[in-house]
């Protein structure tokens, strides 16, 4: 199994958290799930021979699936983006393709230029699916690097036998049984409504759906893990509300402290509890 990081940087990754939660990670038989897939940490640390992967960004979804089928197309295009990474005017103007215009590879390959070259590798759209990040600038002479080779080639081939799913997480729960595990990284409970990950403006009650599709899980029989985080500081009541969604059932619930390292709004990083709820 070769080590792998992911390819973007996502905002929530979970590599920082990985190996706190290496040790709750359960054995299992089946098909590994992660209907919350950003940057894909978990999976790529885990590699499984089965799995099933989704999210509701398009352009996420069409990235891991260009990486899995059309590795080296993608990377020939991102050399020629390589060539201006640290061309301000050519960031607006890749920036402000029309993404319904461009084939899977050209979108696969702007979304790592995007992502690599933006300010803090920070992923938002406005209301209209347009990204709208600025320009990360970086020093002279210290361009960022697009991609590596070996860590390209490694994700596409332990993604080779994947399901890869452009899908809201709820249609998981149809699919599940009980040898398989789902592993559960839902977007943060924010203060404000800020747009993170795609046009949609998360609902109030995603937390509680969250909640309901977990104890719908846990009751297939499969083994799920979820993690949740708040700033300790900013939003202890939030905190302990998402808490209390799990409390009183057969699980264990777990606070494991962790830094967050990439934000639009600067209260936001610091210090975070990080939740893990498990059934098994
Ligand atoms: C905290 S991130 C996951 C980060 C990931 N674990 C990693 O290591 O990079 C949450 C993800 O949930 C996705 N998401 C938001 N709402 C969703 C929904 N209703 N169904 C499926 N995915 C959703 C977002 O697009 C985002 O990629």
């Amino acid at each position: 199994m070769s080590k792998i990081k992911p390819f973007v940087k996502w905002a929530g990754g979970k590599t920082q958290l990985i190996k706190k939660l290496d040790e709750y990670f359960p054995k299992f038989e089946g098909t590994y799930y992660e209907p919350f897939l950003g940057g894909g940490a978990v999976f790529f640390h885990l590699q499984p021979e089965k799995a099933v992967l989704s999210d509701t960004n398009a352009e996420l979804i069409n990235l891991f699936q260009v990486i899995q089928k059309k590795p080296e197309a993608l990377m020939s295009r991102l050399d020629e983006h390589q060539l201006k990474v640290q061309d301000k005017e050519y960031f607006l103007d890749v920036r402000a393709w029309d993404l319904s215009k461009l084939d899977d590879i050209e979108q696969a390959a702007r979304t790592i230029y995007l992502n690599k070259t933006c300010f803090n590798g920070l992923y938002r759209v406005n209301s209209k699916g347009q990204f709208n990040v600025p320009f990360g600038k970086t020093p002279q002479g210290n361009p960022p690097k697009l991609y590596l080779k070996e860590n390209i080639e490694a994700c596409s081939q332990a993604l080779k036998n994947a399901e890869i799913i452009c899908e809201d997480f709820s249609e998981t729960v149809n699919k599940t049984k009980p040898e398989d595990f789902v592993y559960l990284d839902p977007p943060y409970h924010a203060p404000n409504k800020a747009s993170m990950y795609s046009k949609v403006a998360y609902s109030d009650d995603l937390q509680d759906r969250v909640a309901q599709f977990y104890h719908d899980l846990a009751k297939t029989g499969a083994k799920v893990m979820l993690n949740n985080s708040a700033t300790l500081e900013i939003l202890k009541d939030s905190h302990t509300s998402i808490k209390n969604l799990y409390e009183n059932k057969n699980y264990t619930v777990k606070v494991l402290d962790s830094k967050w390292s990439i934000g639009a709004i600067g209260d936001w990083r610091g210090k975070r509890a990080e939740l893990m709820i498990i059934n098994y």
